[in-house]
């Protein structure tokens, strides 16, 4: 009898200690798992992984999520994990690589470490908003990564003016920052993507970006097949700013046509304002609101035409934009060269200059001002119309700290940086679960007219075309400026529509 239950408590021993079964259960992704009463680590390592001595790989990759996210457990001793506890269970590849690395005479690589060095970020947000944005995420950053130490390598000129060319040669010097501003669009064929970046696949896989991105922009953001940044916003370049002082003391309302618009401008001039204020300085302002103004004048179909090849620049719609945009300039403060897109807008704060028409980045300047009197309305004929644009960050082939720069591009995604970087910045969240609320009225019109509008994609700001026809579209606007050639203009256009490859 004292045999018998001798060998019965042998089998019951060996079904406490010796796991069930060792053959792999299907391949599984990495997922949180919540401790349960009776779970030990390597139990739930067999269960999971298909291996009980697996259970390091759960210990160190839940130690290392623990570092910036408290909810996650942090685990000192390996036998003693309570109920309730949330785990990493890591991939089968992840555990794998984990596991290739351990070794069980150094505990200290089940113990996570925190990332170090330096982050140094590319960008051109120097004015106020936009810096103050990228200071938010910063700001979380260091929360995450206090040993890191952030180095805000910006280049001032808006939309990228100087920025873009010193990173063209940081990155084929082979000497990238950790991470850079990109628009989301075609503007990535310049740094020759497959050469000099990396793509960022595994970030959307990790942080789970598809399913909190829109569908078109993850269409925009994608190129060859890859991912190779990831978004903070979208901004909107088709705003007409206005001051609402002045426009209330001549009893104005904004402008909804070309027709109204000339009305308006006539009246302010004769009320001694400024009608209509801007900054040529950079050189890609005048483009910026020319773009809008095709927009306003063809429609949003024709105008994504132009991009595509389907609508010819010798249409008669784009000999009237350059009419139009004429006629505005007429209205422009003579010292526009001297001025960039937010000095201009002085003139508006100061009640000296009625009407801009600038990208939303405009509202976080105002904010960061102080200015709370200025309206807001779509610049003439661009009622519906949402002429869009997005900034992500991307990463160098050979960042110096990639793994830095890894983890600033999941703050840059997550909801936690998207809600504390926009509202300051003047732009809407990328993602489409930042709470409203969080927003001032100007930006919450705009996530209406981002879920209802067309959608169309600015040039000037890198999601329509690729950089050197940007550049030409660019030179031709900068020349009409200057001569109000309507003729030479279009026939520019034409052709650097042909040089892209688009046109014949
Ligand atoms: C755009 C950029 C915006 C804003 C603007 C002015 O190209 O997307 O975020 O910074 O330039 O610099």
């Amino acid at each position: 009898m004292k045999r018998l239950i001798s060998l019965f408590m042998i089998v019951a021993m060996l079904a406490i200690f010796v796991p069930t079964t060792f053959a792999a259960p299907p391949a599984q992704e990495g997922q949180d798992y919540i401790v349960l009463a009776g779970d030990w680590l390597s139990k739930i390592a067999d269960k999971y992984l298909g291996n009980p001595y697996s259970w390091p790989a759960i210990m160190a990759l839940t130690n290392q999520k623990h570092l910036t996210d408290s909810t996650y457990a942090k685990i000192i001793n390996a036998d003693l994990i309570y109920p309730g506890w949330k785990l990493y269970v890591p991939s089968q590849e992840e555990a794998e690589a984990f596991l290739a690395t351990y070794d069980k005479n150094k505990p200290e690589l089940l113990y996570a470490t925190g990332a170090k060095g330096q982050l140094v970020v590319g960008s051109w947000w120097t004015a106020g908003g936009e810096a103050e944005g990228l200071n938010e995420m910063f700001k979380i950053y260091s929360q995450k990564y206090p040993d890191v130490e952030i180095v805000n390598a910006t280049v001032a000129g808006g939309a990228g003016t100087n920025f873009k060319a010193v990173l063209k040669t940081r990155l084929i010097g082979g000497d990238p920052p950790d991470t850079f501003q990109l628009h989301a669009g075609l503007e990535v064929e310049t740094y020759s993507p497959e050469q000099y970046l990396e793509p960022v696949d595994d970030i959307y896989a990790s942080e789970g970006l598809e399913a909190v991105f829109p569908a078109d922009l993850l269409t925009l953001l994608k190129y060859n097949g890859h991912y190779w940044g990831v978004p903070v916003n979208i901004h909107r370049s088709n705003v007409l700013w206005y001051n609402k002082a002045v426009f209330e003391a001549n009893n104005l309302t904004p402008p909804t046509t070309f027709e109204e618009f000339q009305a308006v401008a006539e009246a302010l001039k004769a009320a001694g304002i400024q009608p209509f204020v801007l900054g040529t300085k950079d050189g890609w302002e005048a483009g910026h609101i020319f773009e809008d103004v095709l927009a306003g004048t063809l429609g949003a179909e024709k105008y994504k035409g132009l991009w595509t090849g389907e609508t010819p620049w010798t249409d008669p719609g784009v000999t009237q934009a350059l009419e139009n945009f004429k006629m505005m300039l007429s209205y422009a403060n003579p010292d526009h060269s001297a001025h960039t897109w937010d000095s201009a807008g002085e003139f508006l704060i100061a009640g000296t200059g009625g009407m801009m028409i600038m990208g939303d980045w405009t509202d976080g300047w105002f904010t960061s001002k102080g200015f709370t009197g200025y309206g807001w309305a779509p610049p003439p004929g661009t009622d519906g119309i949402f002429v869009a644009l997005s900034d992500s960050f991307a990463l160098p082939k050979n960042a110096p700290n990639a793994e830095n720069a890894r983890n600033w591009l999941k703050v840059c995604g997550s909801l936690e940086g998207q809600e504390a970087f926009n509202p300051k910045k003047g732009s809407i969240c990328a993602r489409t679960d930042c709470d409203p609320a969080l927003f001032n009225e100007y930006l919450q019109s705009a996530m209406v007219d981002w879920s209802q509008d067309a959608i169309v994609p600015s040039v000037i700001h890198g999601a329509a075309a690729k950089e050197s026809w940007v550049t030409d579209y660019k030179d031709v606007i900068t020349l009409f400026v200057a001569s109000g050639d309507v003729a030479a203009a279009q026939a520019g256009l034409q052709q650097a529509c042909v040089d892209a490859g688009v046109c014949q």
